[in-house]
């Protein structure tokens, strides 16, 4: 195959938001350097990491101008120095978290690009890295969560959100799930026992209310802001864990006091790339355990909402306006 000089994709030029990435179509097509491999992109994952990105939140994130998207599916077209696999050919989805991923071609770390399975298509492969651990992690190993116990999930019908609630359901916990009212319908179709709310202020109160009057074992905590005052009130005393793993909403603090005075539970952070970093072991065991889910029939089968490139601007705005339900997707 050959490749060319430049490409189409999606450049964001400011840390002002979506409102200023910008689709270009003579960027320099990225050169594989020691240890990567470039892939032609097939089709690239939307995720909230972009919103941070674009809005300058995101910890060592990328400097304007940049590629957005973090995560790819494609086919191996070149590899760098030191590259054996995945080899030529191959098709594997992947994560660059310096971005990369809304383009014809994207640069991958070779190690981190997971041939997509067997029977599998490139859109049945998003979210294998991103949500789908991400959500696991938090329900098991990290939270803990075991038969007849209670979760809360909040952003429920967001895309790590959905595959969250997938398998608590499986797991035979009590759902309850926060999501903005138009997309309550949605929640209920995946099993939930409760649905609440998320822009109430009442969180709290009708989830002690509904617990009658324990909270909930373990909140999967995704807002921050105000919510996670709420999410704190609404945890079990004494052996209730609080996953935090995203701040949508705006950062929140936790103060000892709290800890010892008002909220006696056990607060928990997770960022899936620390993990695959810093705990390998326990990512092949989340990996091992997806894959049985997608076997089960858990998780997959559930196409994510694709868009051509162009519309990248107004998908990601939507997300960062809570308008969007489950994953969505782009196509370069
Ligand atoms: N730590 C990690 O490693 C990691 C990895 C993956 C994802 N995440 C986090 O997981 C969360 C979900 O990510 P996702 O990509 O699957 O997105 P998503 O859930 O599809 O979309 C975000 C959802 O968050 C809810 N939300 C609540 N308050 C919000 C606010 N003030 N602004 C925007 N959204 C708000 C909205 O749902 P409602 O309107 O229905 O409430 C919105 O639809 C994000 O916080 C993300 O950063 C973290």
């Amino acid at each position: 195959m050959t490749i060319p000089a430049t490409m189409r994709a999606l450049q964001q030029t400011s840390l002002a938001g979506p409102q200023d990435l910008r689709l270009v179509t003579d960027v320099a097509v990225p050169i594989p350097g020691p240890g990567d491999v470039l892939i032609h992109v097939a089709v690239a994952g939307v995720n909230f990491v972009d919103i941070s990105q674009a809005r300058g939140t995101f910890a060592h994130g990328p400097c304007p101008p940049y590629v957005a998207g973090i995560e790819g599916v494609g086919v191996v077209v070149a590899v760098g120095e030191g590259v054996t696999e995945p080899s030529l050919g191959t098709r594997v989805v992947g994560v660059g978290i310096t971005g990369g991923a809304f383009a014809e071609y994207m640069v991958l770390p070779a190690a981190g690009a997971v041939p997509v399975p067997e029977g599998w298509s490139d859109e049945d492969a998003l979210g294998l890295l991103v949500n789908w651990p991400t959500a696991l992690a938090a329900l098991r190993p990290l939270g803990c969560l075991t038969r007849g116990e209670t979760v809360l999930i909040h952003a429920a019908a967001g895309a790590t959100g959905q595959a969250a609630v997938r398998m608590a359901v499986h797991y035979g916990a009590t759902v309850i799930a926060t999501a903005s009212p138009d997309k309550h319908d949605a929640v209920r179709a995946l099993g939930v026992d409760h649905v609440l709310d998320s822009h109430s202020n009442r969180i709290a109160d009708e989830v002690l209310q509904l617990t009658g009057g324990d909270g909930a074992d373990l909140v999967l905590e995704s807002v921050g802001g105000a919510t996670l005052e709420a999410s704190l009130a609404a945890t079990r005393r004494v052996t209730g864990r609080v996953v935090v793993y995203g701040v949508a909403g705006g950062d929140a603090s936790i103060s000892g006091w709290d800890l010892i005075y008002t909220n006696q539970v056990h607060v928990i952070g997770l960022n899936i790339g620390t993990l695959i970093r810093s705990a390998p072991h326990l990512f092949g065991e989340v990996m091992a355990e997806l894959f049985h889910l997608v076997a089960a029939g858990v998780l997959g089968g559930h196409r994510p909402t694709v868009y051509d490139l162009a519309e990248g601007p107004k998908v990601l705005a939507e997300l960062e306006s809570r308008a969007t339900t489950g994953k969505l997707a782009l196509l370069p």
